[in-house]
């Protein structure tokens, strides 16, 4: 049998996709007899056909992948995402739970590519205002690494609604007038604005709160690319504030040495080394006086529960609700630890539940107060205050939740897909699992629901080993 050839328009074409996949599905041709190729001539696989062949229905999870993963530069992308399909389709139906599947793997790394190159759109991208024009419009020059435009459209509409602008970029444009999205020809970086008054007042701002002290260019180049520098107004400031950088961190210091010192929690911590806590309450003072390592937080959100709690639960850090309120775990991601623990019988009065970072660190947009991530070094800087917090409770077992409680316990940054059941954690016995707000990130119902199973049951194991065999006094782990 010859290969079947179908040819795709450039770019993201999802709707080509979509299209050949019903057909080919109703035809019943398995991937290896179809060819594909990308071109100015779509709809070779015979459009009134198409128009017949009945619709495909690929769970939820599966169309979101496809959705992501049709932007990605890599040509082979519609043959791997049909195989994914006819698979699918073909009985495998949770095929993408199989992490280890080589095609999966492949996919899911395409997928993770793409929304990096959405997340840094987002963040780099800077509108001008364009010279010249009656009415006022915004332009905006951004070079990305895969065919994002579409699948970035309805992030700038949402955040600017009201506005009229134009993205231009190599692979395309797309243009709002504040009621309509259209699409244009690829464009050059000449054709967008060069600078206007506004990055005069936003230059300032960024010069005045750079910090040089923090200065580390290879940090800096990691977050943000050098090559969406050009773009953003802020990062003209950049190569003079780092030149100039030492010099004003010996300014600094000699400014502080007249000073008095600061508490953060470096000096609190070797303070704490001093006179070592002997209880929770004289830690926790220690953790407030400190305050928080990134500016912002309202308060330090520390553990609660009983001292020798059986179960300890560690999570990531206080949330908004969290923040606000003083007490870990109130928000939605703890509304739904609560109920899940509920389920399989351990009583949330008589575990303990903390976190690895005792302050809410976020990025202020509008009203929300949006949760951020934290790094590497924040999770090492709250460490030996957890340790100290784990040894005054002394639980029977330490529950990780999640990949930042689990950085936190352990030093090391691992997947939890990998290391989930079963741990050690120094001295405690130790239990791996997800975080609740990854369940409540899950994008549908069906995921989330089995997501949510996989959790419960984990609870369920996590409460059958905590419980001691009253003869010995040994966690139940040989059980296991
Ligand atoms: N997420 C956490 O990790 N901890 C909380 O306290 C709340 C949400």
């Amino acid at each position: 049998m010859n290969p079947h050839p179908i040819t795709l328009r450039d770019g993201a074409d999802l709707d080509g996709f979509r299209r050949a996949v019903r057909w080919l599905m109703a035809e019943e041709l398995a991937p290896q007899h179809v060819v594909w190729s990308i071109g100015d001539a779509p709809g070779l696989f015979g459009e009134d056909a198409v128009g017949e062949a009945p619709p495909v229905t690929l769970p939820r999870a599966v169309a979101r992948l496809i959705e992501l993963v049709v932007c990605h530069r890599d040509p082979e992308r519609y043959a791997l995402l049909y195989q994914l399909a006819w698979r699918v389709l073909n009985g495998e139906r949770d095929l993408l739970e199989i992490a280890s599947d080589p095609l999966v793997h492949r996919i899911d790394s395409m997928a993770r590519a793409v929304r990096r190159d959405l997340h840094k759109m987002y963040a780099f991208l800077r509108f001008r205002r364009m010279r010249g024009e009656g009415s006022e419009r915004f332009a905006a020059w951004f070079e990305p690494e895969h065919f994002i435009l579409e699948a970035a459209a309805p992030f700038f509409i949402d955040r600017f609604r009201s506005l009229d602008w134009t993205i231009l970029t190599p692979i395309g444009s797309m243009r709002w007038d504040r009621a309509a999205l259209t699409f244009g020809p690829p464009a050059r970086r000449e054709d967008a604005p060069e600078g206007d008054e506004f990055e005069e007042g936003w230059r300032g701002y960024y010069e005045s709160v750079f910090n040089p002290a923090r200065v580390n260019p290879t940090a800096m180049r990691a977050e943000m690319p050098k090559k969406y520098w050009r773009n953003m107004p802020e990062t003209a400031s950049i190569p003079g504030l780092i030149q100039t950088a030492a010099r004003r961190v010996d300014r600094m210091i000699e400014q502080e040495a007249t000073m008095p010192a600061k508490r953060t929690p470096e000096r609190a911590l070797e303070a704490m080394w001093d006179q070592e806590p002997k209880t929770l309450e004289e830690l926790n003072a220690v953790i407030a006086k400190a305050g928080p390592l990134v500016p912002g937080a309202t308060q330090a959100v520390f553990g609660e529960g009983p001292a020798h709690a059986e179960i300890a639960f560690v999570g990531e850090q206080p949330g908004d609700q969290e923040d606000r309120q003083g007490r870990p775990f109130v928000g939605p991601a703890g509304k739904l630890l609560t109920k899940a623990m509920e389920e399989v019988g351990i009583s949330r009065e008589r575990a303990y539940l903390t976190n690895a970072v005792k302050h809410f660190k976020f990025e202020q947009r509008g009203h929300r107060r949006i949760h951020s991530k934290p790094t590497a070094g924040e999770v090492k800087h709250y460490r030996p205050w957890l340790m100290k917090e784990l040894e005054l409770v002394r639980p029977k077992l330490v529950v990780a939740l999640g990949g930042t409680a689990l950085l936190a316990l352990t030093g090391k940054s691992t997947p939890i897909s990998r290391s989930r059941g079963l741990a050690r954690f120094g001295d405690w016995p130790g239990y791996i699992t997800v975080h609740p707000s990854y369940l409540l990130r899950l994008p549908d119902e069906t995921t989330r629901r089995e997501a949510y199973e996989a959790f419960v049951e984990d609870l369920r194991r996590i409460h059958h080993i905590a419980k001691a065999d009253p003869e010995t006094g040994e966690l139940r782990l040989a059980a296991e």
